[in-house]
């Protein structure tokens, strides 16, 4: 509805909506206290407090009330001898109506306290009632765990948005903006905000696009980080530069990954890798000790990519879980179970998961993991051995190896009596990717977990490109990633060699951020687009004001981005995303609440000069 009509609507008597007379306004009630803050201290004073009905209980006559605020809750007391019309009043109040109620406070009787809730020694014998609202039935119980399913608490989130988890997160959130915004402030960072409307930058993602009225035909493409810009603000000579920043990603989504999040984005001149990590651990540490006042172990670690790989399937691996992988390529070079040696004669690798004391793991759920594995994750199959208490092998490929090849895989991956080992054969990614996941899934359901509640370490030396399916080079992470200036000369030869300046932060298994060095030679980044296949009038299309600002004085660069969600979303304790975002979105990018996306008015297209042609959008 337009303001316009809107405002005819309220002046029209016809217009069907009354306003009711029997609701209160605060009138001289003025909030004394916030409800958690009514304690022991405040017996026998006089306080008023206002809030939501938590939970009403009728008991013979007297009611009470739980009061609900921002702050907690507090008992409120209605008793028919005390102020009889109040307590008549009180026979309509329901649950999340909004109320002010003045009273005196009182000390509760031994055998009525609740040692559970700060407030649980008092209670507020009421003498003045207001009902500022009343409120439709809430579609679940405003407590720790509703009992409902998600979507229903999407729907109705402001209802969501009452419950302790919630508050508890997005407070927790508002403590991270400020302790970074604080930190980096006096680390000499200057903030400073970029456009949401602007160019595609590759981070790898589809654009969300957002058509221009003034130049028909034409889109801008909202932010899927601020990457090209903080570099340019680098050359425009700020030296250091963030911003807690929305990002936007046409992706799938999971519970880590949301079409738009938030990233605490940073950039720094005149720095090398060290200075960057220095400044992202002091940062990290500090976010910890402020928002949940937790000591993380320092300095954080750094793990090579390769290393990372290898030992985890993973370049995010949570080290906290004990299991290791075990390559076993060269084991089953030369074997004759086709099924390996296959994999290995095209370029693949063979490698083991070794899982020790692993008899609680029945033959059934070995197999849902082969299922798993065939059937989620793309594998071949996954073989496998379990090792019997007098030492032989129960296992489907057992009768395919030789005794060699046996004695070798059991010594490597320490087999004894009741060891499981799982094996992958197949393309490096995939191979790796199977076994991390069932690493990940074992490792919690046996309780294989160290006793180190965080784990944040930086991953290192990652490489710089990628081979694509069709073994055209690809970047591993983004075009602008400088190459460690000792690989520049593999530049030429052999680019599957050269590492880039890429770095990760990973905390208990997330990849919290990551960032690199950049290039900062206009010769050194056109080059790079080269070999990622870029036509010089593409690279000059796509990113001609970047290589131009390059050639401007660009000093050397690099920085960082954290992904401000996970953070938080590992801070609270929470399993996902939407659990530490004020309004998320659906796994389908939906936004129940508001309803949205939605289909929009044929004049609003035809100004943007957009027709419709898909089947479900046509009008
Ligand atoms: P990158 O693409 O790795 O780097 O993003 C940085 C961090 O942002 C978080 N993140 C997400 N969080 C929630 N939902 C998503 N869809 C999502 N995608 C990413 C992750 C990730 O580590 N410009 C570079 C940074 C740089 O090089 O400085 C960048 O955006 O935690
Ligand atoms: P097959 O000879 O194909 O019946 O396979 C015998 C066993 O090896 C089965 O348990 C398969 O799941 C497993 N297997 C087959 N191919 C692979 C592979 N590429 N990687 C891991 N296990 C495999």
């Amino acid at each position: 509805m337009s303001q316009a009509n809107h405002n005819e609507g309220a002046g029209d008597p016809d217009a069907g909506v009354a306003v009711s007379a029997d609701l209160d306004g605060l009138g001289s009630l003025r909030r004394s206290h916030a409800c958690d803050a009514v304690r022991g201290d405040a017996i026998g004073s006089e306080v008023c407090v206002a809030g939501w009905v938590h939970v009403r209980r009728d008991h013979g006559g007297v009611i009470f009330i739980d009061l609900r605020d921002a702050s907690g809750v507090v008992q409120a007391v209605f008793k028919p001898d005390t102020a009889p019309e109040v307590h008549r009043r009180a026979h309509a109040l329901r649950s999340e109506f909004v109320i002010a109620v003045r009273g005196r406070v009182e000390a509760r009787s031994a055998e009525t306290v609740n040692p559970n809730l700060p407030t649980g020694e008092v209670e507020i014998l009421v003498e003045e009632l207001r009902i500022l609202n009343r409120a439709t039935t809430p579609p679940f119980r405003i407590e720790d765990d509703p009992g409902v399913d998600e979507s229903v608490r999407l729907r109705h989130r402001i209802h969501d948005l009452r419950r302790p988890p919630l508050q508890r997160a997005l407070r927790l959130r508002h403590e991270l903006y400020q302790s970074v915004r604080r930190g980096l402030s006096e680390d000499g960072f200057v903030e400073i905000e970029t456009p949401m409307l602007g160019k595609a930058t590759p981070e790898g993602a589809r654009d969300f696009l957002v058509p221009s009225r003034l130049q028909q035909g034409t889109f801008y493409a909202l932010p899927q980080s601020p990457q090209i810009l903080k570099q340019l603000l680098m050359v425009g000579g700020f030296e250091r530069y963030f911003q807690i920043v929305r990002c936007f990603r046409d992706e799938d989504l999971r519970a880590d990954r949301q079409p738009e999040f938030t990233q605490i984005d940073l950039e720094m001149a005149f720095v090398g890798v060290e200075d960057v990590l220095e400044v992202l651990e002091a940062l990290t540490v500090r976010a910890y000790a402020d928002v949940i006042d937790t000591a993380l172990p320092r300095p954080f670690r750094r793990m090579p990519y390769a290393e990372a790989m290898a030992r985890y399937g993973s370049d995010k691996p949570d080290t906290r879980i004990q299991l290791e992988l075990v390559d076993l390529s060269d084991v089953f070079a030369e074997s004759e179970f086709r099924a390996f040696r296959g994999v290995l004669e095209s370029g693949g690798i063979v490698k083991c998961l070794p899982v020790s004391q692993a008899s609680a793991l029945s033959r059934s759920e070995i197999d849902r993991l082969e299922d798993l594995v065939k059937k989620e994750l793309g594998g071949k199959g996954l073989a496998w051995v379990r090792v019997a208490a007098d030492g032989s092998w129960q296992s489907p490929i057992a009768k395919f190896l030789s005794e060699d090849e046996k004695r070798a895989v059991g010594e490597r991956c320490d087999a004894a009596p009741e060891s499981l080992l799982l094996f992958s054969a197949d393309e490096a990614t995939r191979a790796n990717a199977i076994l991390a996941r069932l690493r990940s899934d074992l490792g919690h359901r046996l309780g294989r977990l160290d006793d180190r509640p965080w784990d944040a370490f930086f991953v290192v030396d990652f490489p710089l490109f990628e081979a694509d399916d069709q073994g055209a080079w690809t970047y591993a992470h983004q075009p602008f990633v400088a190459p460690f200036e000792e690989d520049l000369a593999h530049l030429e030869g052999d680019p599957g060699r050269v590492r880039g300046t890429h770095y990760d932060l990973v905390i208990n298994g997330v990849e919290i951020g990551s960032g690199s060095l950049r290039n900062h030679r206009r010769d050194v980044q056109e080059r790079i687009l080269e070999v990622l296949g870029y036509s010089g009038a593409e690279s000059e299309e796509r990113f001609g004001f970047l290589l131009r600002a390059l050639e401007a004085g660009a000093p050397p660069h690099g920085g960082f981005a954290f992904g401000f969600d996970r953070m938080v979303m590992l801070m609270a304790g929470a399993e996902s995303l939407r659990d530490v975002i004020a309004f998320p979105k659906t796994q389908r990018g939906l936004d129940l609440l508001m309803d949205a996306p939605t289909a929009v008015e044929t004049e609003a297209l035809r100004d943007l000069g957009i027709r419709i042609t898909t089947a479900q959008g046509r009008q």
